[in-house]
């Protein structure tokens, strides 16, 4: 195993650092102090290293456009109704970032952050930890937050993701990975096969929010049980507002596996593992021509997020599931990626 460190670029006058885990078999994974952000998921393929991930070269690129590149997201992901909720008989009024709504832990989420971070390694694996409290007075939610976020590449290809969270106050936590994957040779995901461990989705609102309502997925192209391409399915929705997938699952969370993405003609997978029960894939139908990544030009359908998450807006939801973090108490939530190639 072997950890290296550079400069990326610098930020608000901040210097960014790129910190590369490297396995015995010259698989990579890259992470930067600001937004705790995935930059990089190298693969050995024929032609040297394969990128999985969408990336910028620039930490400004990363800010210019509301789609939080590789990011981490916190306090908590997804959208939260009017930016309000009740914790412990209270009312609490968090900073609106999208319309009236709290997007992805609002205009100073754990992306917004530059991270302190320390990284350690064995014969089998290397790990970087970013950690950071963020005082209720920064971003505006309950307590005072002390927060780590874990990337761990061990021999085996497979890449653990591990948030914790401690608070002085009871709050709400349910961080998660923005990272967009592109497992093929292409420029877009439309022949990727994508399975989901779902059999229903969340009915959302004109400006995405939860309305409390599950749909099931059968015989629409939403159905993902069964392994389909994503191409399919997305042609099948070219006459929707969004053009595509951004949309949440409630995934059965039993099997631990919760989605696969498949390239047939590299072999390239990855399966995603997690015991929250939500999903939130989005197939960046929106993605614009100047958004300036390290491979081009951005067009729609470059890169899929899947992003493993408790359903967003619990506490307006009771049934989708529980996010409070009880003061003083640690919570750890983990997502697993895991790469292999046939
Ligand atoms: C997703 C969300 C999308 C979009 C994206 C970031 O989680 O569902 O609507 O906001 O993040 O651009």
């Amino acid at each position: 195993m072997k950890i290296t460190e550079t400069v990326f670029d610098t930020f608000n006058k901040q210097t960014v650092k790129k910190i590369t885990l490297t396995n015995d078999r010259g698989t990579s994974i890259s992470l930067l102090n600001l937004g705790a952000i995935w930059n990089e998921f190298l693969v050995p393929s024929q032609s040297g290293q394969k990128n999985i991930l969408l990336n910028f070269q620039h930490a400004q690129n990363y800010f210019d456009n509301p789609f939080y590149l590789g990011m981490a997201i916190g306090r908590t992901a997804g959208r939260i109704k009017n930016g309000q909720f009740t914790l412990d008989h209270e009312l609490v009024t968090l900073p609106k970032n999208e319309g009236n709504n709290t997007l992805h832990g609002g205009p100073h989420g754990f992306n917004s952050f530059l991270w302190n971070y320390q990284a350690t390694k064995n014969n089998n694996e290397a790990s970087i930890t970013f950690y950071r409290t963020i005082l209720s007075t920064e971003d505006n939610y309950p307590g005072n937050l002390t927060a780590t976020i874990t990337y761990t590449l061990d021999n085996q290809n497979h890449v653990s993701l591990a948030f914790t969270g401690i608070s002085d106050q009871t709050t709400v936590f349910n961080p998660t990975s923005h990272a967009y994957f592109n497992l093929s040779d292409k420029n877009d995901i439309k022949s990727l096969e994508l399975t989901i461990n779902s059999s229903e989705y969340l009915e959302l609102s004109d400006d995405k929010i939860p309305t409390g309502h599950f749909i099931p997925v059968n015989d629409s192209p939403f159905d993902f049980q069964s392994s389909r391409q994503l191409g399919q399915s997305i042609e099948q929705m070219k006459n929707t507002k969004e053009k595509g997938f951004d949309d949440i699952y409630h995934v059965d969370n039993s099997k631990k596996i919760i989605t696969s993405l498949t390239d047939q003609s590299s072999g390239r997978q990855l399966t995603i593992s997690s015991a929250r029960n939500g999903l939130v894939l989005f197939t960046s139908n929106s993605f614009t021509a100047d958004m300036s990544f390290s491979t081009g030009a951005g067009t729609p359908y470059m890169g899929v997020a899947l992003e493993a998450q408790t359903l967003p807006d619990s506490m307006n939801n009771p049934d989708f599931g529980d996010i409070i973090l009880p003061a003083n108490t640690k919570k750890t939530y983990t997502i697993d990626y895991q790469y292999t190639k046939k």
